[in-house]
């Protein structure tokens, strides 16, 4: 082994990589903080989502960082779209380094048995389906290169039951989970690594417009908030330095890892009081 002294320092920047981040069309979004915050660390970044309006947003402020960026509207649950999406890539990059996974689908919150099936399918094909032809995608690039890294997107929902009608949604995430595990021993030795952030409730466009209704405010958020131990919705922004890193060298034994980036939501035991007498 090396004395301490000449080891080099650890390489967070992700200088001359090439990252593409699905689903970073939604400003305020964590998809359109991670497109931002991987070119702010140096990574080139390729973008898709379905939302055309808000593609064209994040692209015109990922151009602040170098040329235009590549920003294709594009469908994961369409496998049509994802190989068009990513011959794009091919053809302006010639190499793909990182892929990001960010996009759901949660149609309906509704109690398990009033589910629609066609709902139940389309969180499947999106949340799950959706992962993987991306995760395909990628990885017959990557194991040509000999290198590569993929971040998918999961939940505290896919660790934990959070009720409210989030059962096709938590099923979906689950199985994220498990698939990035399965990858990332399935392709560990050839130099790919694949890991998953689980966010919790963050203040995304989504959440802000739950935040209109007074039900939800008055009686949903005092219920989430006593759940994160930091005492704060999560930020978009938060997840940033996670995948910075988990994209960057300095990461390169972390394989397989479920992140939770939660403010402590998942280490919190349901059943405890939290909190000490006053
Ligand atoms: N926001 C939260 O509180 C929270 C909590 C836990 C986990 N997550 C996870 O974090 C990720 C991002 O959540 P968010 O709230 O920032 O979402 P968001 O709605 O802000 O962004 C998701 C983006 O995905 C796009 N999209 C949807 N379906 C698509 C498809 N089929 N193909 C391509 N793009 C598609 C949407 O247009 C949108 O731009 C999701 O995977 C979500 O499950 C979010």
């Amino acid at each position: 082994m090396r004395p301490a002294s000449n080891c080099p320092p650890p390489r967070f920047d992700l200088d001359g990589r090439v990252a593409l981040v699905t689903g970073a069309g939604a400003n305020g979004g964590i998809g359109h903080a991670l497109a931002l915050g991987l070119a702010r660390a140096g990574a080139r970044v390729a973008i898709a989502d379905i939302d055309a309006e808000g593609l064209a947003t994040t692209a015109r402020e990922l151009a602040d960082f170098g040329p235009a960026p590549l920003a294709r509207i594009a469908d994961i649950a369409v496998a049509e779209d994802v190989d068009a999406l990513f011959a794009e890539v091919d053809r302006e990059f010639g190499r793909l380094d990182i892929l990001v996974n960010v996009p759901f689908a949660f149609p309906s919150r509704v109690r398990p048995h009033e589910l629609a099936a066609a709902d139940w399918e389309r969180m499947l094909a999106v949340n799950l389906t959706g992962y993987f032809l991306c995760c395909q995608a990628a990885l017959r690039r990557m194991l040509s290169a000999g290198l590569g890294c993929i971040i998918n997107i999961g939940s505290n929902a896919g660790e934990t039951a959070l009720g409210r009608g989030a059962l096709p949604y938590s099923c979906t995430k689950a199985a994220v989970h498990q698939m990035t595990r399965e990858l990332a021993v399935e392709y560990g030795g050839a130099g790919i690594r694949v890991n998953a952030i689980l966010p919790a409730q963050t203040l995304t466009p989504g959440l802000r417009a739950h935040l209109e209704t007074p039900r939800f405010r008055d009686h949903v958020l005092p219920r989430i908030l006593a759940g994160l131990p930091q005492g704060r919705l999560l930020d978009p922004e938060d997840y940033v330095g996670p995948a910075v890193f988990l994209a960057s060298d300095a990461a390169r034994a972390v394989n397989g890892v479920l992140l939770p980036v939660d403010g402590g939501n998942l280490a919190m035991n349901g059943g405890g009081s939290h909190t000490w007498p006053a």
